[in-house]
């Protein structure tokens, strides 16, 4: 199973970086959507999604004939040695997963198949699930073939996907049976990675425990900023201290808006309706619920303290990605704060380096809300500039220019990008997250 022929079922994040660095360490892929327009634009050279280092790598592949795109899942079916589901698990109104991506391709798989195959899950799914892919194949084929279930969580940060995927930490594989233990290992084997092999409720587990852990201490940093704060200190020379302890790491310790994007909000509603259901009250999780959106409260109030009355006034947003590197807009906290400050009947003139398409829909170009090209042209005339992503540069903003063209120079910053000190230099009435003002 050297190169082994590797199908991938949903080309979106998740599938399609995958799918290009399996191609990249020798693998034959067909990744498969049921999208014909995300087909077609990646049969015809386009990239649907923007992820650094992307590109190109797909370019390579698809031109050495390792990399191919189809929206049959019957092709994707009959032309593999093994399945990888990449498909949404998006959330529902309570929190709980909606699984019916999982399942409808489940069925889909079972009425193709024809030979033993081995099925990985990679999307992130609630414990138990692979159980239930198993069952549901077994259900719906028609044929008497054999098929063993794989969980496969995926850690790939958006923005730097290729590069975790390309050198992970780990790899978790998840079994039922040892039968496809060593297509597994020799499928992950060029990428020199730290193997974990469990069984699959531990690796559905694994998944949402460290995500849920994750948006555990961006909580923890979000709260000490409101201690910080109160205490007149500085909440990243805090965490810094803190995280230069080896125990505790200095990564996603960073006070901000809070964190969104299409996987912690969502496995953390999960991981406590999970826990829930199997008769754990997960109190710790839902306080990090809590403090995230109180964050959010927090950042729109201290707009509205500086501001005072919010309507008519024009503000300028840089940011409308969930972090920076990324175009992804799903739950994005910059979104959020754009919807907040419409509502409140600001004008916003906004920019984002590569999130602008997608957050068209979610943010509607029109009189209240106007998307410029150029991060230097946002603060022209506003009464106040607000830094909702990280992008790193945004902190190259030319900012004697942004003081000499906003019509009040209030600065008021969600991810901490300036310093304070230098702010108050160059004139500007300056509010970050738990530094002091
Ligand atoms: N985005 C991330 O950073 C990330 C990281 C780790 C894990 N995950 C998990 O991976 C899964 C996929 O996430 P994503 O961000 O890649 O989603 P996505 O929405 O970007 O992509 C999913 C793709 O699946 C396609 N699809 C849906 N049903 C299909 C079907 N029946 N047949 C073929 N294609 C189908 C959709 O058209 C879409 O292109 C989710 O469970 C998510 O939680 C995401």
């Amino acid at each position: 199973m050297k190169n082994a022929r590797i199908t991938i079922i949903g080309t979106g994040y998740v599938g399609l970086v995958s799918g290009t660095c399996f191609a990249e360490v020798g693998h034959q892929v067909l990744c498969v959507d049921k999208d014909p327009h995300k087909i077609e634009t990646l049969r015809n050279g386009g990239i649907p999604i923007y992820e650094p280092g992307l590109e190109e790598m797909v370019r390579r592949n698809v031109a050495a004939g390792r990399l191919q795109f189809t929206d049959s899942t019957a092709e994707g079916v009959e032309n593999s040695d093994i399945i990888f589901i990449a498909v949404p698990t998006p959330p529902q109104p309570d929190g709980s997963v909606d699984l019916s991506f999982i399942e409808g391709v489940a069925r889909e798989i079972a009425s193709h198949l024809t030979g033993y195959r081995i099925i990985v899950d990679k999307s992130t799914v609630p414990v138990k699930t692979a159980e239930k892919v198993a069952e549901t194949i077994r259900r719906y084929c028609k044929a008497r073939v054999e098929f063993d279930v794989v969980s496969n969580p995926e850690f790939l940060r958006e923005g730097f996907a290729v590069e975790d995927l390309m050198k992970p930490d780990r790899i978790v594989i998840g079994v039922g049976s040892q039968r496809p233990v060593t297509a597994m290992r020799e499928v992950y084997e060029p990428f020199q990675a730290p193997i974990i092999v469990t069984d699959t409720n531990s690796a559905e587990l694994i998944k949402h425990a460290a995500n849920s852990f994750l948006a555990l201490k961006i909580s923890y940093a979000n709260a000490l900023s409101v201690i910080c704060e109160a205490a007149g200190a500085n909440v990243q020379e805090v965490t810094r201290g803190m995280g230069l302890d080896a125990r505790i790491g200095t990564r996603f310790l960073q006070a901000g808006l809070g964190f969104g994007g299409s996987c912690f909000p969502k496995d953390l509603s999960a991981f406590i309706q999970i826990s829930t259901e199997l008769g754990y009250d997960f109190r710790l999780l839902k306080e990090v619920q809590r403090i995230n959106a109180e964050q959010m409260d927090r950042f729109i109030k201290r707009i509205t303290d500086t501001l005072w009355v919010l309507k008519a006034k024009r503000i300028g947003v840089l940011g409308l990605a969930f972090k920076q590197n990324t175009d992804d807009v799903r739950t994005s906290p910059a979104i959020e704060v754009c919807q907040r400050l419409v509502r409140e009947g600001a004008m916003l003139r906004v920019h984002d380096p590569q999130a602008m398409d997608k957050a068209r829909t979610l943010l509607p170009e029109g009189p209240q809300v106007t998307y410029l090209l150029s991060q230097d042209e946002v603060p022209e005339g506003c009464d106040a500039l607000v830094i909702a992503t990280e992008w790193p540069q945004f902190a190259k903003l030319d900012l004697a220019r942004t003081r000499a063209s906003m019509n009040t120079p209030i600065v008021i910053d969600g991810r901490n990008l300036f310093d304070p000190a230098e702010m108050e230099r160059l004139g500007f009435i300056y509010k970050s997250i738990g530094r002091g003002s």
